[in-house]
C-alpha cells in the first residue's frame, strides 16, 4: 500500500531546540528502509527533511499570550496541505515531528482529505501524557504544543489568517470523536475543558484500573467500527524510562510495550488514515548517554507497529 512520508523539523511551539533534528535522527536509524522492505509500502515524498525557515518570521510577537504565533500558523498550514495532497491520493500519511504543534496541519490536512474523499469525519486517538487542548487564555507556557487540539476543535479559534484563522470548517474536528490515552499531566484549564465538554479521556489511572487490552476495546469502541482514524502520538506518553529525550517527561508513563499495543491495536482497525510521532528530541540527554538513542529507537517501534509490524 501507498505511503505519504512528511518529515518536519520543526520546534517553533516550545522552547526547547532540538526536536527539529528527529526526523533526520529517526530516517538515519532505518525507519524508512525498514517500512518500505520489511512492510513492503510503496513511499511517496520529497526524501526531504523541511525545516520552513521561509515561514518563520524575523519578528513574532506573542499573542494572546502565545508564543510564536505566526510561525506556527505558517507552518502548520503548509503541512496541512503536504498530508492533504497525500490524503486525497487514498495514501496513508506518516509525519514524523517535530513537536506537537504541528498537529494543528496534520490533522487539519487529513479531516478535509478525508471529508472530501469518502465524505466522513475522521477519529483521532491522542497518545500523550498532556491533553494539549490549552487555549491561549488558559495556557500557562504560553507554548503552542499544549494547545493544538483546542484549535483543532474549534475551542480557540482567531479570524486573521496569520493567528490560524486559515482553519475553516472542514479541516476541524468533533470533539466527539476525540479519545486520549496516558494522560497523566493535565493542567487545571484543560481538565474543565475536558468535563465541560465530555470528551473521552483513558488516564494511566484508567490503564492501571482495566489494562491496556480493555481500554483500547473502550477507546475503539467509542469511536465506532469503520472510523477513518487519525493517531497522533507524542513520544511522552512512554515512561521517561523508555523515551527520556523528550522536552516535557512526566514519570509514570505508558511501557514501550503498552505504546506498541495501542499501535497494533489501531493498525488491526483497518480504519488507519494517518499517524503522527511527535515529540522526540535527540539533543536532550547527556554527552554519551543512551537516552536519545533509546528514545528514537522506541519511536520506530512505535511507527511500525502502527503499520502493521505483526510479532508473528
Ligand atoms: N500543559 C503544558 C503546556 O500547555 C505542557 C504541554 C506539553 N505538550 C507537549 N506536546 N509535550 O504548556
Ligand atoms: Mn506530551
Ligand atoms: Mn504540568
Ligand atoms: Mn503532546
Amino acid at each position: 500500500r501507498d505511503l505519504g512520508i512528511v518529515a518536519v523539523g520543526f520546534s517553533g511551539g516550545q522552547c526547547k531546540p532540538g526536536v527539529d533534528a528527529a526526523p533526520s535522527a529517526l530516517i538515519e536509524s532505518g525507519l524508512l528502509t525498514q517500512l518500505r522492505e520489511e512492510l513492503g509500502y510503496r513511499l511517496h515524498g520529497d526524501d526531504e527533511v523541511h525545516l520552513y525557515t521561509d515561514l518563520v518570521p524575523k519578528e513574532d510577537p506573542p499573542h494572546r499570550n502565545m508564543k510564536n504565533p505566526r510561525a506556527v500558523s505558517n507552518v502548520t498550514k503548509r503541512i496541512a496541505e503536504q498530508v492533504h495532497s497525500h490524503a486525497k491520493e487514498g495514501r496513508l500519511v506518516l509525519t514524523l515531528g517535530g513537536d506537537h504543534s504541528i498537529a494543528i496541519g496534520t490533522i487539519a490536512g487529513s479531516a478535509k482529505a478525508i471529508k472530501e474523499r469518502l465524505g466522513r469525519e475522521i477519529a483521532v486517538i491522542w497518545v500523550d501524557a498532556h491533553a494539549d487542548i490549552n487555549t491561549p487564555e488558559t495556557s500557562g507556557s504560553g507554548n503552542i504544543h499544549g494547545m493544538p487540539v483546542s484549535f483543532l476543535t474549534g475551542l480557540a479559534s482567531e479570524d486573521k489568517e496569520e493567528f490560524f484563522g486559515w482553519l475553516k470548517p472542514d479541516h476541524l474536528l468533533s470533539v466527539k470523536k476525540l479519545v486520549y490515552i496516558g494522560l497523566r499531566d493535565v493542567d487545571p484549564g484543560e481538565k474543565r475543558i475536558l468535563r465541560e465538554n465530555g470528551i473521552k479521556a483513558f488516564s494511566m489511572h484508567d490503564i492501571d484500573k482495566h489494562g491496556i487490552g480493555r481500554v483500547m476495546e473502550m477507546a475503539l469502541g467509542h469511536i465506532g467500527n469503520d472510523t477513518p482514524i487519525h493517531l497522533s502520538f507524542d513520544v511522552d506518553a512512554l515512561d521517561p524510562m523508555w523515551a527520556p529525550s523528550t522536552g516535557t517527561p512526566v514519570r509514570g508513563g505508558l511501557t514501550l510495550r503498552e505504546g506498541d499495543f495501542i499501535c497494533e491495536c489501531v493498525h488491526e482497525t483497518g480504519s488507519l488514515v494517518a499517524v503522527d510521532l511527535v515529540e522526540v528530541n535527540p539533543t536532550l540527554a547527556a554527552p554519551n548517554d543512551v537516552g536519545a538513542h533509546e528514545t528514537v529507537r522506541a519511536g520506530c517501534s512505535l511507527v511500525r507497529c502502527a503499520l502493521g509490524e505483526s510479532l508473528l
